[in-house]
Parts: structure tokens; sequence; C-alpha cells
């Protein structure tokens, strides 16, 4: 989606119920530094972070100067400058099942100060950024949520999961074999070009993975404030395989959990990313964060639910998988771009009777997948009379799910099967062993998996 953000118009429908309740509803300029000061303040504060330091400001500053950054301000204040609320979005891919990705709009930063809260503000925000979307055609939108019950009213679904792993390190006895090549301790400045081109890479390989932005990788590494405490703290190591070529790396810090006993089952081998563009990257990987003296625990969080650890080593009670989440919410804009992005386990045809309170994904949409598992889909014009929906199943039975449009999206990657929702009284099948073919079609070869906030 190669275009300027500032050309996306301000969402009327927003600015008009933000103005009845004395509100302003601007765009901050990318080039307005003290405005995106401000922004990231109230950003900042609106999830209970601490006032940002110098080098900490200039990274946000110089990511968000990248976004679409919205902020609300109330004129009324002693400090009017500083926004009441904000959110910030922009386009980008997400990886979808069989290596490709769709065009997405990630929404991040919604707050809304406390002062202000519980009288529509989020909501005219959300209901501004799917119009934002639309406006950059994403075929759909997402996000990472701090509740789960803030944005199912939008649309949106929880469409992949993440875990925090736990492995009792002196309990582990690697039964997988030796990886032909080589982890080494590397300099995270080092690290910097090569950690953003196996992200790349490791992103393109997990459905529910989003694309990386430049400032990330900097905050991942802490090559932005290098002398800050978190930084020093940080330690990188990569996995070169047996031609030299670097296909993982892994961020960590030690740190010492207070309330244990026991010295070494004190301190905990944390990481909150760890990248492979291969499966003998993440092996190699694994081996090496669970083969450190001193340390009582390797934790990983973010991880996948589907983690190959438990077939890596002898005792697999050796590791706890906790705090199972819903960390990516999608929300399905434009079904037909959506459905095409992604390859299918399977061939057929089905159709989908989809309901959107909110329209943008409202309609029949006839999906043939073929041998390859490419869909292509056609939106119908018309819903079928029960007339002619009768004559067309004399003819041939259509297979079918009447479903949301928040049950497509958690369907979508493969995290949910459809016949799961159908117990749930969430789906429908319109003709019997529909769900079974859907479940079939939709199922992907790799669990989705977020392992980044966003
Ligand atoms: C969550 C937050 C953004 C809500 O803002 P708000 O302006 O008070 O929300 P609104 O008044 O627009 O409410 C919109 C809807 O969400 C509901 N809602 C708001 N906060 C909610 C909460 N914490 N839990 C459940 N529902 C909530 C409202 O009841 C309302 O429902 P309805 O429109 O269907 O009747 C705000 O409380 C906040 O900034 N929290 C801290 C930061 C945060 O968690 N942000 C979300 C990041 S993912």
């Amino acid at each position: 989606m190669p275009f300027d953000l500032r050309d996306i118009p301000l969402d009327q429908k927003a600015e008009a119920a933000l103005a009845a309740r004395g509100l302003e509803y601007r765009v901050v300029d990318p080039d307005d530094r003290a405005g995106l000061e401000a922004w990231v303040a109230a950003d900042r504060r609106g999830f209970h972070e601490n006032r940002a330091d110098e080098a900490e400001l200039a990274r946000e500053v110089s990511v968000f100067a990248d976004r679409r950054v919205h902020a609300v301000h109330d004129p009324t204040l002693d400090a009017p400058e500083i926004p009441v609320a904000t959110v910030a979005s922009w386009p980008t891919g997400l990886s979808v099942p069989g290596g490709r990705s769709v065009d997405g709009w990630a929404v991040s930063s919604v707050t809304v100060a406390p002062t202000h809260r519980r009288r529509g503000v989020a909501r005219a925000l959300m209901e501004g950024e799917l119009q934002n979307a639309v406006a950059a055609g994403a075929a759909l939108a997402m996000l990472t949520a701090s509740e789960a019950t803030l944005y199912g009213r939008y649309g949106f679904a929880p469409a992949a999961r993440a875990a925090t792993v736990e492995v009792a390190r002196r309990r582990v006895e690697w039964i997988a074999p030796l990886e032909p090549g080589r982890v080494q301790f590397v300099a995270p400045e080092v690290m910097r070009t090569a950690a953003a081109s196996i992200a790349r890479r490791a992103v393109a390989r997990t459905p529910g993975e989003i694309d990386r932005w430049p400032g990330l990788i900097d905050r991942m590494l802490g090559t932005h404030a290098p002398d800050s405490e978190r930084s020093r703290s940080i330690r990188v190591a990569r996995y070169d395989d047996r031609h030299d070529q670097p296909q993982g790396f892994v961020v960590f810090r030690v740190k010492h959990d207070p309330g244990e006993a026991d010295n070494d089952d004190r301190s905990v081998l944390e990481f909150d990313f760890l990248a492979a563009a291969t499966d003998e990257a993440e092996r190699a990987l694994w081996r090496f964060l669970t083969e450190h003296d001193l340390i009582g625990r390797v934790r990983g969080r973010l991880r996948s639910v589907d983690e190959p650890l438990p077939w890596l080593i002898a005792d697999r009670r050796a590791i706890t998988v906790r705090d199972v989440v819903d960390h990516l919410w999608l929300r399905i804009l434009d079904p037909v771009a959506a459905l095409e992005a992604r390859r299918y386990s399977g061939s057929g045809s089905l159709v989908l009777d989809i309901d959107d309170p909110q329209g943008y994904a409202a309609g029949r949409f006839e999906i043939e997948f073929s041998a390859k598992g490419h869909a292509e889909v056609r939106r119908s014009e018309s819903a079928p009379t029960d007339a002619s929906a009768r004559a067309a199943r004399r003819s041939r039975p259509v297979q079918g799910l009447r479903l949301g449009v928040a049950e497509l999206g958690a369907i979508y990657l493969g995290d949910v099967a459809p016949s799961l929702l159908a117990r749930a009284g969430r789906v429908v099948e319109t003709t019997p062993g529909s769900l079974a073919l859907a479940d079939r079609l939709f199922a992907s070869p790799r669990a989705p998996h977020l392992s980044i906030w966003f």
C-alpha cells in the first residue's frame, strides 16, 4: 500500500461525535515535533508507563512519525496541548497460511485519559480507524488488546494466541541431534542489520506475525539507548548454519526472581525475542538457552502455543505453558481480498453468508478452492431469494456456513476450527458436511502466532 498516510481524510463521523462532547479530533503532523512529544506523553500516561527519557522519546517520535497519529484534545483544560485520547495506526503486512502476506491496518496506542473515559471517546476513535483502514485499502484491521472485552463490539476477534513457556532447566536432557551450525554471542549493535533480515524471514513463515518496524528492532536490541539499565542487561546470541549464514537470534537477560530459596532457582533466563528463519535455528537456540549453568529456569514470553520443544527433550514435564492469551485480534473488512490472500489445506467449494452489523464485510461470498489451495472469491450482488436458494439446492447441494464477521476473523488464520465455533453456537452450517469441509480448508499447517505487542 504505497501512499502518503496524510492523504487519508479525517473521518467526519468521528470528528462530529467528539465535537458533540466538546473535544477536538486531530491528526498529528509527522513534522510537528512538539505535537508528537505531547502525544507520546499522553500515550505513556494512558498505559501507566514512566515518562520517556530523552533516548526513548527520540525513538518513539521517530516511530510515530511514520504512522497515522490521531489525538483528541480538550481545549478547556489548563494544559490543552496534551491529548486526552490517542490512537496510532499504519498499513502493514500480516503473514497468513501459505507463506504469504495480506495488507492489514495495525491499530495501536488506544488510550483515553481517566478524566474523559466512558463517554464514547474510544468508540469514536475505533470507528474512525475502521474508516481509515478502508481508505488505505486494507483487507483487515488488527491489534493487540489489553483486555478481551474491548474490541468484539467493532467486529474484532482473537485470531492468534501466545503463551509463556517456562523450562525447569536442570531437568532438561536433550534428545534431538546436534545441529550442524553454531551459536555465538554478538554485540547488539552488530546484530541490527542481520536481525531485521532474520526477523523478516521468521515473520514470513509464521501466520499471525506482522511486519517489524525499525524502531522495534532497536528497542528489542536496546541499541537506541545502549547505556540504559535495560540495554546493559541484554545479551544477544545468533545461530549461523553450516554455511555461516545467520538464521536465527535470541535476545535475553538473566533475572533474579524473589522468593525462591535456592540460588540457582532464583535465576531466570528470560527472553522476549527469539526469531528463527529455519526450524534448525529454532532448535539450536532453544538448546543454547537451556544449556546455561547457574540458571534455574528459562522463560520465553509470547511464545507459540505449538512449540517443538516438548519433542526435543526427554522430560516434557520440565516444560510449563502458562498465560495463554488471545494475543492478535483481527477485524475483516474486505472478505474477498482477505480470503484470497491465504492458502488453504485442500480443494472444494464453500459459500459464506457473513453478518456484519457495521456493514463492511456483510454479504454472501462464493469461494472456489483449487487443488493447490488457492481461493477464488466472488461476492454475490444480492442474497438469494428463498425460491432461488431452494432451486439451487435441488440442482447441486451447496456447502456453506452462516457466520458473523468476528467468527470469520477467528477462523481466518486457522487458530480455531469452524466446528468448535459451531459447538459454541456461533457458526451454523447450511448443509450437512460443510463444517467438516471448512475445518479441513481453513486448518493451518503451522499454528498462528504473534510474538510481539503492537
Ligand atoms: C479502554 C479505554 C480505551 C476505553 O476508553 P473509553 O473512552 O472509556 O471507552 P468508550 O466510552 O468509548 O466505550 C466504548 C465501549 O467500550 C466499553 N468499554 C470501555 N472500557 C471498557 C472496559 N475496560 N472493559 C469493557 N468494556 C469497556 C464501553 O462500555 C462502551 O461500550 P458500548 O459502546 O458498546 O456501549 C480506556 O479506558 C483506556 O485508555 N484504558 C487504558 C489503556 C488501554 O487499556 N487501552 C486499550 C489498549 S488495547
